[in-house]
């Protein structure tokens, strides 16, 4: 081969070189850029994208969810076979982040997850969602949505502070009833809302209880209120009163785990919300009371209000002295790189 035919080729393969480069170089660019258009300019995924995609996702699971009840009836005894027309229970859950956080939230994903029907919507009391319950959710097999909604400082509890003094999870709730009414093209008119505490225990039998009611269900709640029981009174089937030792006078003197409402019912009274201004105690009474709610509208369950099937168990503030100690004396934590 001559010089000239060797520089020729030479200036041919560079000439090609030189093309796939730009086509490479162009290729990438155009990867980077769409996905800059889906992320914010921090480098996080956008609000706007979050909630797309987290649409999305309500509506492949909650598709998912309804293949796999068909799959039940299919392939198991027909014993179990569960009604793929219950009515979908919505589970709200406030949840702040403390070190007793993730344990409280696996014991309540436990449980859920042995309830047919069930949408989970779990709400951070944060001002951005956290990778601990992000990542929990989504190995949890449940429907959920996850939403987040920080608590403004002024209406938090101080470390020193009782547990009374200000409501908890107000916001939270609030905004697991307004995405209620935003998704109405997702959400079962024929639904149920239970507001379900992070700490409490709940029994399978309550949520059966709870999946068929028209309007309010009212039931006793164990460990409360200083006492082993508070209770609706019941009197031929209806209920007069409360069987409560602290302001049996409210309306509604049950606490958030002793109820549960129709999803008609905040779809017909689309203001009614839970107040950060309510009296100490007054929560319930408050929202039920904004939703013309009468002693008269109230579904008596749990075998008329005899049986315990939720207790307000509260989880003990995690003692961390010694953890303490390991940071003043300048040592590792004992969870570094350890999520607990
Ligand atoms: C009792 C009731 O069971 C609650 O439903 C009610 O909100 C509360 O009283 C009140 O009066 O505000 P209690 O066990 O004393 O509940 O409250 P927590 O369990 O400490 O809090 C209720 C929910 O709010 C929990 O799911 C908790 O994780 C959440 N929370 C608590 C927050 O989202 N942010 C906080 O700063 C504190
Ligand atoms: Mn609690």
């Amino acid at each position: 081969m001559s010089i000239r035919q060797l520089t020729t080729l030479l200036k041919r393969r560079n000439t090609i070189l030189l093309l796939l480069c730009l086509v490479a170089f162009y290729l990438i660019w155009f990867q980077l850029a769409g996905l800059r258009i889906l992320e914010g300019s921090d480098g996080h995924h956008s609000d706007q994208w979050e909630e797309r995609v987290s649409k999305e996702l309500q509506a492949l699971r909650l598709q998912a969810s309804q293949m796999r009840e068909q799959l039940t009836r299919l392939g198991s005894d027909p014993a179990h076979w569960r009604h793929a027309d219950l009515a979908t229970i919505y589970v709200v859950t406030a949840t702040h982040a403390v070190p007793t956080q993730k344990a409280d939230l696996v014991r309540l994903m436990n449980t859920l997850s042995h309830v047919p029907n069930l949408h989970w919507l779990l709400v951070e009391d944060a001002a951005h969602k956290t990778d601990l319950v992000r990542n929990l959710l989504r190995r949890s097999g449940l429907v959920y949505t996850h939403l987040n909604v920080p608590t403004p400082p002024e209406y938090k509890l101080k470390p020193t502070d009782p547990r009374w003094k200000k409501p908890r999870g107000v916001l939270q709730r609030n905004a697991g009833i307004s995405w209620l009414r935003e998704n109405l093209e997702i959400v079962d008119a024929n639904g149920v809302v239970y507001f379900a505490d992070d700490d409490n225990t709940y029994s399978l039998e309550l949520f059966a209880e709870m999946r068929d009611l028209q309007s309010v269900g009212v039931w006793p709640v164990g460990l409360v209120g200083g006492v082993m029981v508070e209770r609706p009174q019941v009197t031929g089937g209806r209920v007069t009163g409360w069987l409560t030792h602290w302001r049996s006078d409210r309306a509604f003197a049950t606490d958030m785990a002793g109820f549960a409402v129709n999803v008609r019912l905040f779809l017909n009274h689309p203001t009614a919300l839970f107040s950060l201004e309510s009296q100490r105690g007054f929560l319930e009474t408050d929202l039920l009371t904004q939703m013309g709610v009468t002693l008269d509208d109230l579904e008596v369950k749990a075998d008329q209000c005899t049986k315990v099937l939720v207790w307000h168990t509260q989880t003990l503030k995690a003692d961390l002295k010694i953890e303490k100690q390991l940071a003043k004396e300048g040592k590792a934590p004992s969870n570094a790189g350890i999520e607990v």
